[in-house]
């Protein structure tokens, strides 16, 4: 079969990417330019400055990627982009860019959702093998998946109200850790006992999640220590709050585990770069006596690559082909 060659556009947050990924798997090239330290002036994602930032370094982000690869655009078999969700002029720039790739070079042009992107970042490390069980964390989404093939999914559960790195971001606040607060609040879990009683979430027997009574709880304890002209020990209350949400992810992904046949479990999204989260659902998998497959740290954070793995089964499949009239979505589920 003709290899197939996908260059792919990431813009959704803070990261301006783009890759050349062939034949879904394998990484031609990667440039990934960061905002985080822009951003970790002002304690977060400032979302006018990210779109600002992103229109100034696109192009100079593909010519530095030409340039490393000696890649020849008119060899490009489609261009892939990030169209949700995310912030919506943050992704607007990436679309608008794409498409005018796509008008230039006359190659089609694949609309690809970010979070499916971060769970395709698994096949370019592993085969994946159905059915699987995804366990996508990021900043805006928990949600527990089920593939039984390329694009065939389930949605298990998700959760309620806020999302596991949207809780460890507000903890990191209240902790007066700096941004970006999930690596921050794991550095601090390292050095720390789970003294801390923080309540159990209320369990429903589902498989959705819930983190705002976690997250509520941290805030009071804080708060209450500090009425008390106490000082609270930050490495204790990031170890105690870490053990949680992890013990949720723990006890929904022993649930599914036990429910189905899984060949394997795949994490996605920016906490899977958490390496106690990387460890107990490893435990987890031993225990079932299958496979975890978890990406590097380069495809865990936002990148282009892997929006070339998750537009190669698109383009074999003839799906998500879309026209110039594609616009951006700041909300979308996993499986939307
Ligand atoms: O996937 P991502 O880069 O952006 C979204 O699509 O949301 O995920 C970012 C989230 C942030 O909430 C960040 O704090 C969290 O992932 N995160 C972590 C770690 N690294 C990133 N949370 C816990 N531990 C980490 N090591
Ligand atoms: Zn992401």
């Amino acid at each position: 079969m003709k290899d197939i060659y996908i260059l792919a556009v990431e813009s959704s947050c803070d990261e301006t990417s783009i890759a050349i990924v062939k034949n879904g798997r394998d990484v031609i090239g990667l440039e990934v330019n960061t905002q985080m330290d822009t951003h970790a002036l002002y304690g977060g994602v400032v979302p006018e400055i990210a779109s600002r930032m992103h229109t100034e370094s696109i192009t100079l982000v593909l010519d530095s990627l030409l340039k490393k690869t000696q890649f020849n655009l008119n060899n490009i078999d489609a261009i892939a982009v990030t169209y949700a969700p995310g912030l919506l002029g943050s992704l607007l720039v990436g679309v608008e860019f794409a498409k005018t790739l796509s008008y230039i070079y006359n190659k089609p042009l694949i609309k690809v959702n970010h979070m499916v992107g971060h769970i395709y970042a698994n096949n370019i490390e592993d085969h994946l093998e159905f059915p699987l069980l995804a366990m996508v964390v990021s900043g805006g989404h928990t949600e527990l998946v089920e593939m039984t093939g390329d694009y065939e999914f389930n949605l298990l559960g998700a959760t309620l109200d806020d999302a596991i790195g949207e809780a460890y971001d507000k903890v990191a606040k209240v902790l007066n850790v700096p941004y970006p607060g999930g690596p921050n609040v794991e550095r601090l879990a390292r050095n720390g006992n789970t003294c801390y009683d923080l309540g159990k979430p209320v369990n429903d027997g589902s498989l959705n999640f819930s983190y705002s009574g976690l997250k509520s709880s941290v805030i009071n304890l804080v708060h209450n220590y500090k009425q008390r002209g106490e000082e609270v020990n930050v490495n204790d209350l990031a170890a105690s709050f870490q053990y949680a949400a992890v013990d949720e992810i723990k006890r929904k992904v022993e649930i599914a585990l036990n429910q189905n046949n899984y060949k394997m479990i795949v994490l996605a999204g920016g906490v899977s770069a958490n390496e106690y989260l990387r460890t107990e659902i490893g435990k987890l998998a031993a225990k079932k006596g299958i496979r975890l497959v978890v990406p590097r740290m380069v495809y865990c954070t936002d990148n282009a690559a892997m929006i070339g793995a998750a537009a190669y089964p698109l383009f074999l499949k003839n799906k998500n082909i879309v026209d110039y009239s594609l616009n951006a979505k700041s909300h979308i589920s996993t499986v939307e």
